[in-house]
């Protein structure tokens, strides 16, 4: 069985101080929550890491970061370590997210070196694909996921992709309002494990867990979670308010599966 995964990408919102009454204000919510049931991670700003790090300390809710760079250290201005993440508290951080891929150039290519990077120093890589909308309506769906699968986990271990996760973002559902169906969700998941499979085996490809993500709201979250393949999500705007990632998370760690 796969445990659920619930993360919130706070993309850029958020002051160190409204990051911390964010943070301080979910921790109230979740005092009780069953982390048995699922795994809840937010991923902040990196200027804020380390100050929600201090507030989410021995909760049970996990910290990741939204983008990191592949080398230990050096002259690369503007950059930060996986070394530098896990220092300021990280345990997770997203990489090749649609956003980074769009407007700053991330390539298969920098998602692999960052993923294997991350791995190194035991951050738990969250990794983003997805199509646009020209790719989905001219039916390149399935052709786009496996090019970016295929080459962003290049040379990966089956041993080390179970220490991943994989976030499934249509592009267009992304900030949009518009979800995919739950049944468009469900498509392209199982369709992501059994690229899995042919790549690392059968283990990875159950074991693996693949979050949806794109206008994930209290509203919808139920119906996907009921996907078999669905394990969790990556929130975006919804998970800026105390009441509505509480929301989420609830009803997901309430689906039976
Ligand atoms: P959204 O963002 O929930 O605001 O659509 C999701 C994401 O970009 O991870």
């Amino acid at each position: 069985m796969r445990k659920t995964i619930i993360a919130g990408n706070w993309k850029m919102y958020k002051t160190i101080k409204e990051a911390i009454e964010l943070t301080t204000g979910l921790k109230r919510e979740f005092f009780k929550l069953d982390f048995a049931k699922v795994d809840v991670v937010v991923c902040p700003v990196f200027t804020a890491l380390s100050e929600v790090s201090e507030v989410l300390n021995e909760t049970g809710i996990g910290l990741g970061a939204q983008n990191v760079y592949w080398k230990e250290e050096g002259a690369f201005t503007g950059e930060v370590s996986p070394a530098m993440l896990k220092d300021a508290g990280c345990q997770y951080v997203i990489i090749g997210h649609s956003e980074r891929r769009q407007f700053f150039g991330e390539t298969n290519e920098s998602v692999n070196n960052k993923i294997k990077a991350a791995l190194k120093v035991e951050l738990t890589p969250i990794i983003c694909v997805g199509e646009n909308l020209s790719q989905r309506e001219s039916n390149n769906t399935f052709k786009v996921i496996e090019d970016q699968i295929k080459n962003s986990l290049a040379d990966i271990s089956p041993e080390d992709m179970l220490k991943t996760v994989i976030a499934y973002e249509p592009v267009w559902a992304i900030g949009t309002g518009k979800t995919a169906t739950p049944a468009q969700a469900q498509e392209v998941h199982a369709y992501i494990r059994g690229l899995l499979k042919a790549l690392f085996g059968a283990e990875v490809s159950s074991s693996l867990r693949i979050q949806y993500g794109g206008s994930v709201k209290p509203e919808n979250i139920t119906e996907l979670m009921n996907q078999p393949d669905v394990d969790g999500a990556l929130v975006g705007g919804a998970s800026l308010k105390v009441d509505s990632f509480s929301a989420i998370v609830t009803k997901a760690s309430e689906v039976k599966k």
